[in-house]
């Protein structure tokens, strides 16, 4: 099957890396166009419960673990061996997890997220705190019981990003390595474990939950190779895509959202106005019964 070739970066000293864009229009619990070890990095970040909650709707936490877990094992299945996986994930604060206690609970997404990666078989390899901002909380400070004692949320806006390994090693060419180099002062910045990166969230007004372009750059600069493939099983607005084009890889996303290419479009405007060159940036479209 044709597919359209794109040659534009922006990454210093990768030039002409021949890279491809996927997208498959239906869910990544099956990823069954995907061979096995096929993937080199898997960047992403999935859907809260919590993102479009409302009043009266089941809190179904465990049915959502149940679906990670099974997005899990074939993100494990298509990755290679010594091949990453940055997962960005935070917390969720809501009172509809106990909802009998009639309290707002922080529920550790996080933390059950990651005991799940690694019984699918990744090791942790690395954790960042991606610090988004000012201090604030969807909006407005959570009182709490404030002015008096027992009940305190914090309000400073973080979420972790763990980096797994697929346990084995990658042999690459030298050359291969030479053009994925990144310089002293990126690597300065970047291995600090705490990032300070503005969220975009509440200027782009599209999509509920996106992350910065800086967030999958980072990664796909970091783990992994000019020419590899990146897949992410939750594509949203197509940041990673559009990380992965600007670094010379290539792509693979996983959408349910009928309104994708809409998306897309949308999130790619928004990032010209910031300057970001994306004009090369081509992909191809699947549905669940092949080519549209
Ligand atoms: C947190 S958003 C990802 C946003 C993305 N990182 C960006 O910057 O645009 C999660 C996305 O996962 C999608 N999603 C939810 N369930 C899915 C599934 N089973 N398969 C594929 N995508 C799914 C949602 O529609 C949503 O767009």
């Amino acid at each position: 099957m044709a597919k359209i070739n794109s040659t534009k970066t922006i990454a210093p000293g990768i030039q002409d890396a021949p890279v491809e864009h996927s997208i498959y229009l239906h869910s990544s619990e099956q990823m069954e166009k995907l061979l096995n070890d096929s993937i080199h990095l898997t960047v992403t970040s999935p859907p809260y419960i919590t993102t479009l909650f409302h009043e009266g709707q089941e809190f179904n936490y465990s049915g959502f673990l149940d679906h990670y877990r099974t997005v899990v094992s074939e993100i494990h299945r298509v990755t290679v061996p010594g091949g990453r996986y940055a997962l960005n994930v935070g917390d969720i604060v809501t009172k509809y997890r106990y909802p009998k206690l009639g309290t707002l609970l922080r529920v550790p997404l996080g933390p059950d997220l990651l005991q799940i990666t690694i019984d699918a078989g990744f090791v942790l390899l690395e954790r960042f705190i991606w610090d988004k901002g000012y201090t604030r909380n969807m909006g407005g400070p959570l009182l709490g019981s404030f002015p008096y004692p027992m009940t305190v949320y914090n309000n400073v806006y973080f979420e972790n990003i763990y980096v797994f390994a697929k346990p084995g090693k990658r042999r690459v060419k030298q050359a291969v390595r030479e053009k994925s180099k990144y310089t002293l002062e990126e690597w300065r910045i970047w291995s600090q474990q705490w990032w300070r990166i503005e969220t975009i969230s509440e200027k782009f007004k599209h999509h509920p939950a996106i992350f910065p372009l800086e967030i999958p750059m980072r990664m796909i600069r970091m783990f992994s190779y000019v020419g590899d493939t990146v897949l992410d099983p939750y594509m949203g607005t197509g940041a990673t895509m559009m990380a992965a084009h600007l670094s010379g890889r290539s792509s693979i996303g996983y959408e349910i959202d009928e309104k994708v290419e809409t998306l897309i479009v949308q999130r790619i405007e928004f990032e010209q106005k910031r300057g970001t060159p994306l004009d090369g940036l081509h992909y191809q479209l699947f549905n669940g019964n092949g080519q549209r």
